[in-house]
């Protein structure tokens, strides 16, 4: 047993989409979500910026006494796992990545779309995965242009924004894909304008919330960190930008829950 937060940590907003599904399968866990804010987008960065920034967020959330951190941005992901997981080596950290494997199972078609940032589509574990589970499978990478922009700026339900979705996922749709892979957490907030765009086609659209929560639970048995069942939950928030950012990221968490 172990009443020390999770931290969770994204370029920006992001990662609330992986926030709001662990909070709600573990009501009882504190959180500490860390969200940058000052760097993002950090889609297009080169890697080695990324690893640095992301070795500061781990390291500082587990100055705030962090028992486990989620690094809930595909994008940091693809860059730096690898050496937090070398640098930070006695806490569990975990990652996100798009959800290839079940997406390749799922297509009947046998063309499946994945939308993500530039450097989550260039990332080694991706294209190893993908050469893994997609044999056979015709795989369309598109980066969502302007979308990262579009939440971060809360501007999800705009004719702009709805046009930045349109021209992503319409080509994808018309080449034949019957499954959409939402590659960055940042894109599930556009998941309504997503489907709206896909209508009555008959289009499954994924991403990896579910799987990441499925694996702190997995974690937090292994490793014996589960918080007592009558801890009075801490949600903190916080961010490298400034005060009206933390409040914003406070409020977004909490929409819809
Ligand atoms: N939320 C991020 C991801 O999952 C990063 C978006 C960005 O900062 O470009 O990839």
């Amino acid at each position: 047993m172990n009443n020390n937060p999770i931290g969770l940590y994204d370029s920006g907003f992001g990662g609330l989409s992986v926030w709001r599904e662990l909070h709600r399968a573990l009501p009882n866990e504190s959180l500490i979500y860390l969200g940058d804010g000052k760097n993002c987008p950090y889609g297009s960065r080169p890697a080695e910026q990324i690893r640095q920034l992301a070795e500061q967020a781990v390291g500082d959330l587990l100055q705030r006494g962090c028992k486990m951190v989620v690094v809930a941005c595909n994008t940091a992901t693809a860059a730096a796992i690898v050496h937090l997981r070398e640098k930070f080596a006695d806490v569990p950290i975990v990652g996100l990545e798009p959800a290839i494997k079940p997406a390749c199972r799922m297509t009947k078609t046998k063309v499946v779309g994945v939308i993500a940032t530039e450097r989550s589509l260039q990332g080694e574990k991706f294209l190893s995965t993908l050469a893994r589970y997609g044999e056979g499978v015709e795989v369309i990478k598109s980066v969502g242009e302007g979308w990262v922009e579009a939440v971060e700026q809360s501007e999800e339900h705009t004719a702009k924004t709805e046009l930045a979705v349109r021209r992503v996922v319409e080509p994808i749709i018309e080449r034949g894909a019957d499954v959409l892979v939402l590659g960055c957490t940042h894109y599930p907030f556009l998941k309504d304008v997503v489907c709206r765009v896909v209508g009555d086609r008959n289009v499954a659209v994924i991403d990896s919330g579910e799987a990441v929560e499925k694996r702190v639970e997995s974690l937090l048995d292994e490793y014996d960190l589960r918080a007592n069942e009558d801890n009075q939950p801490r949600l903190e928030f916080v961010t490298y930008a400034d005060k009206q950012y933390c409040d914003r990221l406070r409020q977004k968490a909490m929409q819809g829950l």
